[in-house]
């Protein structure tokens, strides 16, 4: 089994169970803050790459409904998207534009700091090549990106990003940014790649409700012989946090 650019000894997941999805957007919101400050203290900066999907809204209307929404972390964060459906940002699939709409807006984020995928453009690829070179003005002379936190949704199938099984875009090494086709609602979409995941120094995957129960399960489990995309997530030099409501992680899992 190829292995991505990881040591396979890399720690597994720390997983936190919430009580339930209010308590884990609580709890998220203060690891998005912590990861943030710890960032401007340590590099003066904060890059923060946002999921897509619907579970990571309220966390995103939650960061813009909090008394530090206007604070200076914010002024000196970068936002990105893991993805983007190739719609135009006012499209009801747009993860930007959900996002922004949620609550993003009203963060003291300069517009200039906004980095997302054009989704309006009629071209994936050149919408893909368009957010590599944001990318690479922000990451200037960087082999991969870094992002300080990465923020991760996961799909049933095991997906995450626009990364899902067996496709193209999972197995890219050398881009930053994919065309992926996959998922609902079936539009083309524009992914960051695994091997820049995988150079985080954090990455945060949220997971609520029993229908996830059966991923979740693999997400924590060691990989196996055919990984799912989520599982394949593992920060060669970073921390891999996986927070998880009751729901998904069944009652007798410990409340983070
Ligand atoms: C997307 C997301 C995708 C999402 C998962 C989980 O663009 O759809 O990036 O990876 O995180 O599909 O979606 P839910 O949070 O809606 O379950």
């Amino acid at each position: 089994m190829e292995t991505d650019r990881l040591s396979p000894a890399r720690p597994a997941a720390r997983v936190r169970v919430f009580a339930d999805a209010r308590a884990l957007v609580r709890g998220a919101a203060a690891e998005v803050l912590r990861r943030g400050r710890r960032a401007l203290r340590e590099r003066g900066a904060f890059d923060l790459a946002l999921a897509g999907g619907s579970t990571p809204q309220a966390l995103y209307q939650t960061l813009g409904r909090s008394r530090s929404a206007r604070a200076a972390l914010w002024r000196q964060a970068h936002l990105f998207w893991g993805d983007e459906r190739v719609v135009p940002p006012e499209d009801p699939a747009s993860n930007f534009g959900a996002a922004w709409a949620v609550g993003l807006e009203r963060l003291a984020v300069p517009p200039s700091h906004v980095h997302r995928i054009a989704g309006e453009s009629a071209d994936p690829r050149r919408a893909a090549v368009l957010y590599e070179s944001l990318l690479r003005a922000r990451f200037a002379g960087a082999t991969w990106p870094r992002f300080d936190l990465v923020i991760l949704g996961v799909g049933e199938d095991g997906h995450t990003a626009s990364l899902f099984p067996d496709s193209a875009a999972l197995a890219e090494r050398e881009r930053w940014t994919a065309v992926a086709e996959g998922g609902a609602p079936p539009v083309p979409r524009v992914t960051l790649t695994l091997p820049v995941l995988n150079n985080a120094a954090c990455a945060l995957f949220l997971v609520t409700g029993a229908a996830k129960a059966a991923v979740l399960e693999r997400l924590v489990s060691p990989l196996g012989e055919r990984p799912l995309p989520a599982q394949r997530v593992r920060p060669a030099r970073g921390d891999l946090l996986v927070f998880a409501d009751r729901a998904a992680a069944g009652a007798e899992g410990p409340v983070g």
